[in-house]
């Protein structure tokens, strides 16, 4: 499989374009972002009166609904959040938002893990209390973080070392212990964090789901394990977090387990073009688990 092609500004059919320049004056230039997983445009649009950040897709395509929820979310978050301002949105046949541009530099954990650990918190003192209580549970993410882990546990046993630890700790896994009232960003990967010189800010909030306030935490630990914290470190640093405490270790347990068994079975599963970069991760993932379950460092498989 070929990786995605991404649409570009050029792609934007006509009424679209017109609304987008009724509001921001003409376009002057444009340039795309590298592709990734998903096809809609995602270019940084210069106009005559500014320069925004525009995502769009059009609206048949199937990941409307994450676009469309990324418009919701956008519209329901607090000024202050360490996030790009939602500033406009239009459907004409596509969806189109246009976010505040950020001038920044991609996020490196070995110097800017503090300043990270800083917009959590503020990101979950001004989300404490979802401003959209009936957006999807994070349930939803784990539950498929769950089928994948199963998917490997059952097709690929042999690959997995110690599987029967990892089994037992799918089998005892209560999906409601990651509920809460919280509106967690629920995608923090490096990619969708930008440090703009004074801060650290949430991008992309198409995935953002309501549940515990440790889990934005949790889910940046194995991103910390691959830029070179031991576990113990890197638990050390989401330990700052206020809710940290709140997680239960059983289930601090199954977040660890159920990510590398996900990534694994899509390495299998998945296109080959992202099987690399998914390796790569892969290790981190299971130090953070093989730590949490008391096993030895090595996972052979
Ligand atoms: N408001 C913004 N200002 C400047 N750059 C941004 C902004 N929002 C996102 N970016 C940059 O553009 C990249 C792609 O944006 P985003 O993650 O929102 O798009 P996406 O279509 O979901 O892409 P992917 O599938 O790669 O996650 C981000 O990794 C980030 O570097
Ligand atoms: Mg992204």
């Amino acid at each position: 499989m070929e990786i995605m092609k991404r649409l570009t500004w050029a792609h934007l059919p006509d009424p679209a374009r017109s609304a987008f320049e009724a509001e921001f004056g003409q376009v002057l230039t444009t340039s795309t972002t590298p592709p990734g997983l998903t096809v809609g445009i995602a270019s940084r649009v210069e106009t005559e009166r500014r320069t925004v950040f525009v995502k769009a897709l059009p609206a048949v395509s199937p990941a409307f609904p994450d676009l469309d929820r990324e418009r919701i979310v956008g519209e329901a978050l607090p000024e202050s959040l360490p996030a790009p301002r939602l500033r406009w949105s239009s459907t004409n046949g596509w969806l189109v938002l246009a976010f505040d541009y950020v001038r920044g530099r991609r996020v490196d954990l070995t110097r800017d893990s503090a300043a990270v650990m800083t917009s959590l918190m503020a990101v979950s003192r001004l989300l404490r209390s979802s401003p959209l209580p009936s957006l999807r549970p994070i349930s939803e993410k784990i539950g498929a973080l769950m089928e994948g882990a199963h998917a490997a546990v059952d097709s690929r046993p042999e690959q997995i070392a110690d599987v029967d630890v990892y089994k037992a700790v799918l089998e005892k896994a209560d999906l409601t212990s990651f509920e809460g009232d919280s509106l967690l960003h629920a995608d923090p990967a490096l990619s969708n964090l930008i440090f703009d010189g004074s801060q650290v800010l949430f991008v992309d909030w198409a995935l953002a789901s309501n549940g515990a306030a440790w889990i934005d935490t949790g889910l940046l630990i194995p991103a910390l394990i691959e830029s070179g914290f031991t576990p113990p470190e890197a638990e050390k640093w989401a330990a700052q977090h206020p809710a940290w405490s709140l997680a239960p270790p059983d289930t601090l347990d199954v977040l660890s387990v159920i990510r590398p068994l996900f990534i694994l079975n899509k390495i299998q599963a998945g296109p080959d073009w992202l099987a690399e970069r998914r390796r790569a991760t892969l290790a981190a993932h299971e130090a953070w688990a093989r730590h949490r379950l008391k096993l030895p460092a090595v996972w052979p498989g």
